[in-house]
């Protein structure tokens, strides 16, 4: 199964592309967070795309679609994937296209009065990505623990207020034309995300799970 998961930022695409990728034994592929990796260990594909994440703005094209290219074709792929935070530009969608055949594309759609409060109670663990939330979903083991993994949890730097605005706007402006992309390709499959976490994997597992049926 190749699923791409789209939405705004804080949607909850990496909280869902978790719990899909654990129930469907597929890769989960963030591009958001193979970018922080990068920037945390200084690599060349760090110290590139750092400035871009740091603003709000996208890295650009040609980096991020050559390196996704590679990540699909590793071992860890084999048994299908969930692309969370690629494509987000036409460019980038055209270019999947020709790289690998997509079965759907799962748009997360939350009303945008809530993305700012998911995004500032945000946190990840440094050491396995995992996120929580302070108020949604704190660790239910020790606070600022991760409970997977015991890494401490951070919060991410562009999660600060004026990066945030400027997330957003690149997202109305770049991203959100792929629904329409999508939609007319018959690719796209709306989950209306502005409830609770377990309620919004019902919804996906149901849809996923018939969308698997109809083939
Ligand atoms: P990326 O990391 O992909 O950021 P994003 O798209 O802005 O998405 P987020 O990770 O902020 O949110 P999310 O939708 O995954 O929400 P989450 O599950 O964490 O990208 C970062 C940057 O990298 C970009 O700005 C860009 O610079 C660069 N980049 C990445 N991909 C690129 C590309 N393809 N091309 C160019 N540049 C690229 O949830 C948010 C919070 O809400 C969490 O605290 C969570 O616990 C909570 N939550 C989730 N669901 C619920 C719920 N239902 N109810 C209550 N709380 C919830």
């Amino acid at each position: 199964m190749k699923i791409v998961i789209l939405g705004a930022p804080g949607a909850g695409k990496g909280t869902q592309a978790e719990l899909i990728a654990k129930k469907y034994d597929i890769a989960h592929l963030s591009t958001g967070e193979i970018l922080r990796n990068n920037i945390k260990a200084q690599t060349k594909l760090g110290k590139k795309a750092q400035t871009y994440v740091n603003k709000g703005k996208l890295v650009p094209d040609d980096i991020i679609i050559d390196l996704m290219k590679e990540k699909m074709r590793s071992k860890e792929c084999k048994k299908g994937f969930i692309l969370d935070g690629f494509p987000r530009t036409i460019a980038q969608a055209t270019a999947l296209n020709e790289i690998a055949d997509i079965d759907f594309v799962l748009n997360i759609d939350v009303n945008p009065s809530i993305l700012i409060k998911r995004l500032s109670g945000r946190r990840s663990c440094a050491n396995c990505g995992a996120i929580y939330h302070l108020l949604s979903n704190p660790p239910k083991k020790k606070k600022g623990i991760c409970d997977k993994c015991a890494g401490k949890l951070y919060q991410r730097d562009d999660d600060k207020i004026e990066t945030v605005k400027e997330r957003l706007i690149t997202y109305n402006e770049q991203t959100k034309p792929l629904i329409d992309f999508y939609s007319s390709k018959k690719k796209l499959i709306t989950i209306d995300a502005n409830r609770a976490i377990k309620a919004n994997f019902k919804e996906i597992v149901e849809k996923i799970d018939s969308h698997i049926e109809s083939q």
